[in-house]
């Protein structure tokens, strides 16, 4: 294509997914749906893309959802003086955080957050779904002693049916974890898994890049992109 042939433009959804966004419960958001990032979205859901570019891709992804959780942390007016001798009146972080990633997709999720928070502690919690029936199972979680102090980011690119996420929610209130402060940051979400996890704890927000049509009969996200831990981790 030339210089002065324009590109073909195309127009995006007002909610930018499936979803119309007067559906999305009040404690869901979902990121602004720019080209940018509906280019990124058609690489990871490619199944032609090879590890190494979907691996990056979703990475970038993973950056763009950290940087929108951060804005939903409580800051504190914060005064400094510049090198110039004037004063600059912003803010600054209150409180403490922590990401705990549901693993083993979630993760892939940890080195973004520590490119944007270098030395934040992170837990894990292992949940795998019943391959034949998608029921989630926990196995084992490890999570900061002071974690009931803390704002937790939880970590999972997929949210299929909510049962995965649930289940490590309950794991968090059960170590003391305040549900206001969670924040689940996800890539690529159903509507069935975004009401059932909002209903279910009203208090907690979800940040999502994209909110799919729905599941198949395997409990999978449609269009979706398969099965995200193998993409990243295994795929050739
Ligand atoms: C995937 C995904 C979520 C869960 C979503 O994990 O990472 O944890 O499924 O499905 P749900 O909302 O219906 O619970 P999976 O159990 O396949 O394990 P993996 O991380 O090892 O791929
Ligand atoms: N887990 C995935 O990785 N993908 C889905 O679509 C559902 C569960």
């Amino acid at each position: 294509m030339s210089l002065s042939t324009p590109a073909k433009t195309i127009s995006i959804p007002a909610s930018g997914c499936n979803i119309n966004k007067a559906q999305l419960p009040d404690n869901a958001l979902v990121l602004p749906p720019t080209t940018q990032l509906q280019a990124l979205l058609t690489i990871i859901r490619n199944e032609k893309t090879q590890r190494g570019d979907f691996v990056f891709t979703s990475d970038r992804i993973i950056r763009l959802l950290v940087e929108e959780g951060l804005n939903h942390l409580p800051v504190i007016p914060r005064t400094v003086r510049t090198p110039v001798g004037k004063e600059y009146d912003g803010v600054a972080f209150q409180g403490r955080i922590c990401g705990v990633s549901i693993m083993r997709a979630g993760e892939a999720m940890e080195a973004g957050l520590r490119d944007c928070c270098r030395s934040v502690r992170i837990g894990k919690i292992l949940i795998q779904r019943d391959e034949e029936t998608a029921q989630a199972k926990l196995f084992y979680a490890k999570l900061p002693e002071d974690i009931a102090d803390r704002y937790c980011l939880l970590l999972d690119p997929m949210l299929a049916t909510g049962g995965s996420c649930i289940k490590a929610i309950e794991v968090l209130l059960s170590h003391g974890v305040q549900e206001e402060r969670i924040i689940f940051l996800n890539l690529i979400a159903s509507p069935q898994g975004v009401n059932n996890v909002c209903s279910r704890f009203p208090k907690l927000r979800i940040i999502t890049a994209w909110v799919d049509e729905g599941l198949d009969a395997n409990a999978y996200i449609v269009p979706g992109l398969g099965d995200f831990g193998d993409s990243y981790h295994t795929k050739v």
